[in-house]
């Protein structure tokens, strides 16, 4: 994007994902595919939260094939990193930047209410930093360095974009106006995909039961296996209703690639089985990764373009970011350089 064009009324979006292995389903149908759609209409800028996944241990190796691999990903799904600049966020240090100094204007009895904080900490019980309870200021950073209008996320990130405002709010409170209130972009459908082995359980991949997510790489032969072995109820009716929450999920997902209704998708599969249920989900969701995967594939070998990619990407991010951060800094009374 041109610099000139962020200049123009179009809204601002900015959404990013962290570059924890292969992105899940959820990530796709919650996040990612409505980034793909949004790219005409406003200017968007979409990151690598490389910075967020150390807050949990990182093993090095796998650790730096998972962040290229989550550009070249982002790029399959569809970003076009010409229209809608894309970085890696260590590679923009305005955001650790900005993030000390919203540090500083967060509160830590707001902080400890973070849902994800608590289900993070007892989960890494061991390894319960700094940054793990930090992290949503970081994330304040990341959107309000671009003054994003909109942040395209799954419900599950609904609570840090509310702190984000919060801070903003405060920080424009003391300081005049000078951070954009982002609002939440999340989509009706899509934006809570489930475990398929617990529906009740939203789908992650740091769930241990491989079974219970599918990744967007893998194979067609493993992602319809995954869907036959969905936990669903003993109704044998595909309809949406209480107590089915495994249909209800496989009908959601059903509902997002198909662009069908609920009441559709249950019309078409009137008087059949779970079996044939399953497996009609399965291969619409290989269908719908089939191109993903063969641009990926293409995409990992051509390490020169990912480089001229996200290069480029870092120098926009870093020209918008600095201006913002220096405006912070400047009403806050720092000697700017
Ligand atoms: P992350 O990396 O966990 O997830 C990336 C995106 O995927 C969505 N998502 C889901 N949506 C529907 N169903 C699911 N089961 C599901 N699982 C994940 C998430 O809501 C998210 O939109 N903190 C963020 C990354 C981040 C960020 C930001 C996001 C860092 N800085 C600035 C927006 C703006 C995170 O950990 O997402």
């Amino acid at each position: 994007m041109p610099e000139t064009e962020i200049k123009e009324k179009k809204k601002i979006i900015l959404s990013a994902i962290q570059p924890s292995g292969t992105f899940t389903l959820g990530n796709y149908l919650g996040a990612l595919r409505n980034w793909v759609r949004l790219q005409d209409d406003y200017n968007c800028i979409f990151a690598v939260a490389d910075l967020h996944a150390i807050t949990v241990r990182q093993d090095p190796k796998v650790f730096k094939k998972n962040i290229l691999d989550a550009y070249a990903l982002l790029l399959a799904c569809g970003i076009d990193p010409e229209k809608s600049p894309t970085f890696i966020q260590s590679h923009v240090p305005t955001h650790a930047q900005l993030a000390w100094v919203l540090n500083c204007y967060t509160q830590f009895g707001e902080l400890s209410r973070m849902t994800q904080f608590k289900d993070k900490s007892q989960k890494h019980a061991d390894n319960v930093n700094a940054g793990l309870f930090t992290y949503p200021s970081l994330m304040a950073a990341d959107i309000l360095l671009y003054k994003a209008d909109m942040v395209p996320v799954g419900a599950d990130q609904k609570q840090h974009l509310e702190i984000a405002r919060n801070i903003a709010e405060r920080f424009n409170g003391i300081y005049g106006n000078t951070f954009t209130l982002p609002e939440p972009y999340i989509a009706s459908t899509g934006a809570r995909v489930m475990s398929l082995q617990d529906p009740t359980r939203k789908m992650s991949k740091s769930d241990e039961n491989t079974n219970a997510w599918v990744a967007l790489l893998d194979k067609p032969e493993t992602i319809m296996k995954k869907f036959r072995r969905a936990v669903t109820d003993s109704e044998a009716v595909v309809r949406v209703g209480e107590g089915k929450d495994g249909i209800n999920n496989l009908i959601g997902i059903m509902s997002v690639i198909t662009g069908k209704t609920s009441e559709e998708i249950e019309k078409d599969f009137e008087g059949k089985g779970y079996g044939d249920f399953k497996t009609a989900v399965g291969e619409a969701v290989v269908e719908e990764l089939r191109p993903i995967q063969q641009r990926f594939d293409e995409l990992i070998k051509n390490k020169d373009y990912l480089e001229e990619q996200y290069k480029k990407g870092a120098e926009f991010a870093l020209r918008i970011s600095q201006r913002t951060l220096d405006k912070a800094m400047k009403k806050i009374g720092f000697v700017l350089r």
